[in-house]
C-alpha cells in the first residue's frame, strides 16, 4: 500500500446523508403491510444491499411469503421505492451529514480523486438534491454493476473508471456488506458506525463528524507500514 491514496470512494446512504433511515422506514412500512414486520437489528442486514435483494431477505424469513411470484415482487419493490421517494422528496443540502462537505472539500483540494460507490438506483438524484454532484469525478450506482455489495464490484468499478490501483483506494461505508465489499476489493476500509456492526473495518469512527481528511490519510498510510 502506498503512503498516499489516489482515490476515496464514498458510500451514499448513511455516509453522506441519513437516507439509510428513510430506506429503513420505507422497508418497515412495506414489511408491515406484508405481515412480516422488521426491526432495526434485522435492518443491519439490509444496509448497503440492493432493492430486490433486500426484498428477498425480508421474504425469506417468512415461510408464507417465500413463494411470492416475480411479478408481485417487482410490484412490492416499486411500492417500497414509492414510500422512499416520498420520504426523500424534501431533501436539501441541510441534510448532508455533519463533517461530510468539509471532508469533500479537503479531499478535492488535495487532488485525491473522488467517487461514489452506491447500491442505490436513486443515487444521482439524491446527490443532486444535496447539491454535491460537482465534487465527484465518477459515480457508481446500481445501474453500473452486476453484483451488488458485499461483492467488491461497486468499488472495483469506481477504481477502474478512475484508472487507479485498488490498493491506492479508500472506501467509506456505514454497512457491514459495504465494508466487506471494500475489503474484498483490496482497498482500505473506513467504517462509520458501531463496532458491533463493523468489526471488519480497517479503521472505524462512530459518526461522520469524526471523518477528518488528514486523519483518514494517516490511518491509511499507517496500515501500509
Ligand atoms: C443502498 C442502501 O445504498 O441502496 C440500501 O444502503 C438500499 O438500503 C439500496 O436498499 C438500494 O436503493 P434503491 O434506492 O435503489 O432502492
Ligand atoms: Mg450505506
Amino acid at each position: 500500500m502506498a503512503q498516499q491514496p489516489e482515490a476515496i470512494i464514498y458510500d451514499l446512504d448513511g455516509v453522506i446523508t441519513d437516507t439509510a433511515e428513510f430506506h429503513f422506514l420505507a422497508w418497515k412500512k412495506l414489511a408491515d403491510e406484508l405481515g412480516a414486520p422488521i426491526d432495526r437489528q434485522f435492518n443491519e442486514q439490509l444496509k448497503g444491499v440492493g432493492r430486490m435483494d433486500s426484498l428477498e431477505l425480508i421474504l425469506k424469513r417468512n415461510p408464507g411469503l417465500k413463494g411470492m411470484p416475480q411479478e408481485e415482487k417487482e410490484q412490492r419493490a416499486a411500492e417500497k421505492n414509492g414510500y422512499y421517494l416520498d420520504l426523500i422528496s424534501q431533501l436539501t443540502p441541510s441534510d448532508i451529514l455533519p463533517g461530510i462537505e468539509e471532508l469533500l472539500k479537503a479531499n478535492r483540494a488535495s487532488g485525491v480523486k473522488i467517487a461514489l460507490g452506491s447500491a442505490s438506483k436513486n443515487a444521482a438524484f439524491v446527490l443532486d438534491k444535496l447539491g454535491l454532484t460537482h465534487y465527484f469525478d465518477y459515480i457508481v450506482d446500481a445501474a453500473k454493476v452486476k453484483n451488488g455489495k458485499p461483492h467488491p464490484e461497486t468499488f472495483t468499478t469506481a477504481a477502474d473508471a478512475l484508472g487507479v490501483p485498488y490498493a491506492a483506494c479508500i472506501g467509506i461505508e456505514d454497512s457491514a456488506a459495504g465494508v466487506e465489499a471494500i475489503n474484498g476489493a483490496g482497498m482500505f476500509s473506513v467504517g462509520v458506525g458501531p463496532a458491533e456492526h463493523l468489526p471488519h473495518a480497517d479503521w472505524r469512527v462512530d459518526n461522520t463528524e469524526q471523518l477528518e481528511f488528514t486523519e483518514i490519510l494517516k490511518q491509511y498510510s499507517a496500515k501500509g507500514e
